[in-house]
């Protein structure tokens, strides 16, 4: 009696685990990095009827996302002047969703939808289920003392930039969007351009949003100016050269000489 009722309750997780976990394996994950593009995959041509623009949309457990009617269009608000399926593609089968400037708080599950019918008997036919995961930017740099840093700040959603030098605790703002005069950095084309680097400048810089999330973090290390002694390079390059291309004459010379001293022999 106990073990069969043990059982059943094992073939009950068992069979909800399954049957549970069978949907899920049809999610397509994709990860975009926060500020660059991100593509949605999505693929209708089994359901499409041939030459009749597709009726699309995407949306989110919360959200309307985009929905696209031929050249009729719908961008939910979070998603103005960032989502589109593009018609030309959509007409090949590819429903793909184009998402600009990517969000942190875009991350979540996508799903599209192919409507179909006339508008008084509107039918949704599911298509596909997207993971969308948005991560930081990370890297390494190093620069030159006396050289330019440059920081990529990606977006528009860039707010502050913050400093931790090598040996510190505590971070300083180096750059705010609104901060006019007190920055230190110059921004040109989304980029923050930090001119004559000094070995101070070295250490851990953060882009931050808004929010007070990074969206990138960058590790800077300042590198010796290596000063180029440039008769000797000028010379090594000479001798390279020579090196290199000289040999073949040498030899041809030498076969000459030889031939003549045979010649004359
Ligand atoms: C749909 O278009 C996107 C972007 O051009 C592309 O990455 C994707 O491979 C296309 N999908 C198919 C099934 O062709």
């Amino acid at each position: 009696m106990d073990r069969q009722y043990w059982l059943s309750v094992y073939l009950l997780q068992w069979l909800v685990i399954c049957v549970g976990s069978s949907p899920l394996s049809l999610v397509i994950h994709t990860s975009s990095k926060v500020g660059l593009p991100a593509v949605l995959p999505c693929t209708v041509t089994s359901q499409l009827e041939r030459a009749q623009t597709p009726h699309i949309q995407w949306q989110t457990v919360q959200d309307s996302v985009f929905e696209r009617m031929g050249e009729e269009l719908f961008q939910g608000d979070a998603y103005r002047e960032r989502a589109d399926v593009p018609e030309a593609m959509l007409l090949m089968g590819n429903c793909s969703l184009f998402l600009q400037d990517v969000r942190f708080s875009d991350t979540g599950i996508y799903e599209s939808y192919l409507v179909v019918g006339e508008s008084s008997i509107q039918n949704r036919i599911f298509i596909q289920s997207v993971q969308l995961t948005v991560v930081d930017h990370k890297s390494i740099k190093s620069v030159e003392v006396g050289g330019d840093l440059i920081l990529d700040l990606y977006t528009h959603q860039a707010q502050l930039v913050i400093f931790q030098d090598r040996n510190g605790t505590s971070w300083t703002v180096v750059w705010d969007r609104d901060g006019g005069k007190n920055n230190m950095g110059h921004l040109h084309n989304n980029r923050l351009i930090f001119r004559s680097v000094t070995a101070r400048s070295a250490g851990m810089y953060k882009v931050m949003d808004s929010q007070g999330l990074a969206l990138s973090t960058v590790k800077v290390s300042v590198t010796e100016r290596v000063i180029p002694r440039e008769p000797l390079v000028l010379e090594s390059k000479a001798a390279l050269g020579k090196g290199t291309m000289s040999i073949p004459f040498q030899k041809i010379i030498i076969l000459f000489v030889a031939f003549l001293v045979l010649l004359l022999n």
